[in-house]
């Protein structure tokens, strides 16, 4: 069948194959579903990279839990970015005493889950953790690391099963490196 345009060719390489995606989600979270026994969470999901791995999470996931979303923006100020975070969109859910897993596409520099965080911990939450399907180690500017990681990958633009480039390519169903002149000029 003709396509008129294929995605997979603005795609340097495969950094996460779909089996892999597979494979590593059931076995995180079996973890989180061990870890969480009896505990009733609530998985709070960052909009809207994180909808593939939250689905499939989800089903990995064998206790009963609840479901919430919220959506961040980072606001421009001027020419420069700010980096300053504010809520587009916040969760229904009151979560006093909850227990509340953070999912979240990519932890990169760190300035999104570190706002996201400290903002649901003044809620007075039983706990807080971060669970995310990407850890870029390399992009860090604040301190903060996720309790579960499904993978590390290099200092590289990544698109796919929820990453975008300008809110395309989050339907391929695997994680790639985008090529350069994709975003350059
Ligand atoms: P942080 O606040 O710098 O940790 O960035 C988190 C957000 O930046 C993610 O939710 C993504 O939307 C975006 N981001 C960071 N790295 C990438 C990437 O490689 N590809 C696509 N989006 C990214
Ligand atoms: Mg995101």
């Amino acid at each position: 069948m003709m396509h008129p345009y294929d995605m997979h060719q603005d795609i340097e390489r495969i950094l996460v194959s779909e089996t892999e995606l597979r494979r590593r989600i059931e076995e995180v979270g079996g973890r989180l579903s061990r870890d969480y026994a009896g505990k009733r969470p609530i998985f709070v999901g960052v909009l809207k990279g994180v909808v593939p791995f939250f689905a499939a999470m989800a089903r990995a996931v064998q206790i009963p839990c609840q479901w919430d979303f919220l959506s961040v923006t980072s606001f421009e100020g001027g020419t420069e970015s700010t980096g300053q975070l504010t809520f587009r969109k916040d969760i229904d859910h009151d979560i006093a005493g909850r227990h509340v897993v953070i999912l979240e596409d990519i932890l990169d520099s760190g300035r999104t889950l570190k706002f996201v965080k400290e903002l649901l911990e003044r809620r007075h939450p039983a706990s807080v953790r971060i669970c995310t399907l990407l850890d870029k180690p390399a992009g860090r500017t604040v301190e903060l690391e996720a309790d579960y990681v499904c993978f590390t990958i290099p200092k590289a633009f990544v698109v796919g099963f929820g990453l975008d480039y300008d809110d395309y390519y989050r339907n391929l169903p695997y994680v790639g490196v985008l090529k350069p002149q994709v975003y350059q000029d």
